[in-house]
């Protein structure tokens, strides 16, 4: 059995769509063991509370510096020992020695199509702004391991989706959610339990 962290700064729609699969057995030999998030008023806190899952909040904001949040979280992580740390929208940098101690063993949902629109800056709507302003017709996302870089790790599953006349930052937003993320990360994770993702030579292979 899988034990899968969920790391989740907002709405968490994508936790959704995981503890979904993980009950209609999309997702198998996985348990989601708890949900870790920076914003105490963070929808996805009460997704976990209604699931029975124990939902923990970590804040920057409460610790006297940057090291002192990163050693914290670390020990916290620790303390759970997932098998699995799935980033659902983290709006948080990972510390590299949390990725040193965590090797391809973190996962990453990013919304668009890797190395399109990724990196520093690029999150939530800004990417699909960023989609817009280039005027590409096609977008997608993106689930890949972490490393120390900023999306820039092995990537495990993509999905395109079309952008539509007229879209909007949000009505893309939208799009690529219902139609590439909320499939694609339950999949990665099912792949992921069931030993069908190796990584070699910087690359994953799926079996
Ligand atoms: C998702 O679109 C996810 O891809 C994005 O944040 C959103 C979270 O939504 N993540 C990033 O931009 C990471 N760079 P959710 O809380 O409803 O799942």
């Amino acid at each position: 059995m899988l034990r899968v962290l969920v790391c989740v700064s907002g709405g968490g729609t994508n936790l959704q769509a995981i503890l979904d699969a993980v009950r209609e057995e999309t997702i198998t030999n996985t348990q989601i063991c708890a949900v870790i998030s920076n914003n105490a008023s963070a929808y996805a806190l009460k997704r976990a509370e209604e699931n029975g899952i124990r939902g923990i909040c970590l804040s920057p904001k409460d610790y006297v510096d940057r090291e002192t949040f990163n050693q914290a979280l670390i020990q916290q992580v620790d303390e759970i020992a997932p098998d699995l740390i799935v980033l659902a929208g983290f709006l948080v940098n990972i510390p590299a020695e949390m990725v040193k101690k965590y090797p391809n063993r973190i996962i990453n949902i990013h919304p668009s199509l890797i190395p399109s629109f990724c990196g520093t800056g690029f999150y939530g709507l800004k990417v699909h702004e960023g989609a817009l302003a280039r005027g590409v017709k096609i977008t997608g996302a993106t689930v890949h391991f972490v490393d120390e870089g900023t999306d820039t790790g092995p990537i495990i599953l993509q999905k395109a989706v079309a952008v539509e006349p007229g879209d909007t930052p949000k009505s893309l937003q939208q799009r690529v959610m219902e139609e590439a993320e909320w499939k694609i990360l339950p999949q990665a994770i099912d792949l992921i339990a069931n030993g069908k993702v190796s990584v070699s030579d910087g690359k994953v292979v799926l079996s």
